[in-house]
């Protein structure tokens, strides 16, 4: 791949979605399915955000459209292929002809595997790795409602094998909606857990998409961008709670989404799928304990990109690398500890005698293909023993 002096990719393309982002703008769901030409909407999301009242104010907004609907809502945290043959079902049953997801990475992940399966039918594991998906899919309206996932923006979808214990991860520019819709104020309700630990896997997005070897320009721009703002704002917004914080690391996941689904990913995610498939574990708290380790191994091939996250970060190294280094791992431990995520894999319940397994799964993961640093199974490992 030719690169340029910034080590970014000559030649790109740069896909993202129509982005609507602003406080209250939840009300606008219903115009952007009616624009689409929906007629009867199939509505995903989960029972915590029908309790907190944002799924009413969905119902509402696309009944003002002039919209029929039909609401499912079975959907589980890591959402799993039975809970998107259940949503298939549905939407087939009532007829529906656009699909609105609103909630974290599980329901518009759902949404998204839903959509691929009543438009090419079949499993939702034929879709696996790059570029599986034939038929176009219905539209599809995103609105994410935690800090993290840019799922809402990204070409990647990731539904839970429940045979296999695994995750299987899609790559297609399908899978990108129609709509991208972010309203900062369904934050208001995020459990507090929730706040720092998916603002973590915007942490992880944003520092593999900078230093993925599919980068460009625009992706290390909005990389960067995420980086500075969860960089002001975590701390606060875990802490206190503030809107204009909460609005910050909505802001941070869509840039870091932006960034990743058009660079790709690395090691953290590659290493994280298989520990999400087989323990049922949450993506951010995996990202946060990975991420130390893996950037940790990539350091020696990225010295170039790291002054320039340094720089980006707004600390002046001045071409010395180990002061840029010190300064980006400052950064990064002072951001994981503010976040109040997991440090160990031990914490989160994963076994030791199934590392090596871990290590073989990831070896399969498209994202590992995007890692700065090659990897065979022994390197993996070790990322995996050291964040054990
Ligand atoms: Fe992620």
């Amino acid at each position: 791949m030719e690169k340029n002096p910034d080590n970014t990719l000559h030649n790109y393309k740069f896909e993202v979605p129509e982005i609507i982002f602003g406080r209250g703008m939840l009300s606008q769901v219903g115009a952007c399915a009616r624009r689409l030409g929906g007629k009867k909407v199939f509505l995903v999301s989960d029972k915590g955000l029908f309790h907190a009242g944002w799924v009413d104010q969905a119902m509402r907004s696309l009944l003002d459209a002039g919209l029929e609907f039909i609401y499912y809502d079975g959907i589980t945290p890591n959402p799993k292929d039975h809970e998107i043959e259940g949503g298939v079902r549905e939407y087939h049953r009532h007829g529906a002809d656009v699909i609105v997801g609103l909630g974290g990475g599980s329901s518009m992940d759902a949404a998204k595997a839903i959509a691929i399966l009543v438009s090419n039918g079949g499993r939702i594991s034929d879709y696996e790795g790059p570029d599986r998906i034939i038929r176009p899919l219905p539209p599809l309206v995103l609105c994410p409602t935690t800090c993290g996932t840019g799922s809402d923006v990204s070409q990647f979808a990731i539904i839970s094998d429940t045979e296999h214990l695994r995750k299987i991860c899609i790559m297609s520019r399908c899978v990108a909606p129609d709509i991208s819709l972010t309203d900062p104020n369904t934050l208001a309700t995020l459990p507090d857990e929730f706040v720092g630990t998916t603002a973590t896997d915007a942490l992880s997005h944003a520092m593999e998409a900078f230093f993925s070897i599919a980068s460009t320009t625009l992706t290390d721009v909005h990389a960067i961008k995420a980086l500075r703002l969860l960089s002001s704002s975590l701390s606060n917004a875990v802490h206190e709670r503030k809107p204009d914080d909460m609005e910050n690391l909505a802001r941070a996941s869509l840039h870091a989404g932006m960034a990743f689904s058009n660079s790709m990913l690395g090691i953290v995610h590659a290493l994280a799928h298989p520990i999400g498939g087989l323990y049922d574990a949450n993506h951010g708290s995996i990202n946060a304990i990975l991420l130390p380790e893996v950037i940790r191994y990539d350091i020696p091939v990225v010295t170039e990109k790291l002054q320039e996250l340094a720089w980006g970060l707004g600390h002046r190294a001045n071409g010395d690398i180990s002061a840029a280094n010190e300064r980006i791992q400052e950064t990064l431990d002072s951001l994981l500890e503010a976040s109040g995520a997991p440090r160990s894999l031990r914490s989160i319940g994963v076994l030791r005698k199934d590392l090596p397994e871990l290590a073989r799964q990831a070896l399969k993961d498209v994202c590992i293909v995007t890692s700065p640093r090659e990897a065979d199974e022994e390197d993996l490992l070790r990322i995996l023993e050291r964040s054990y």
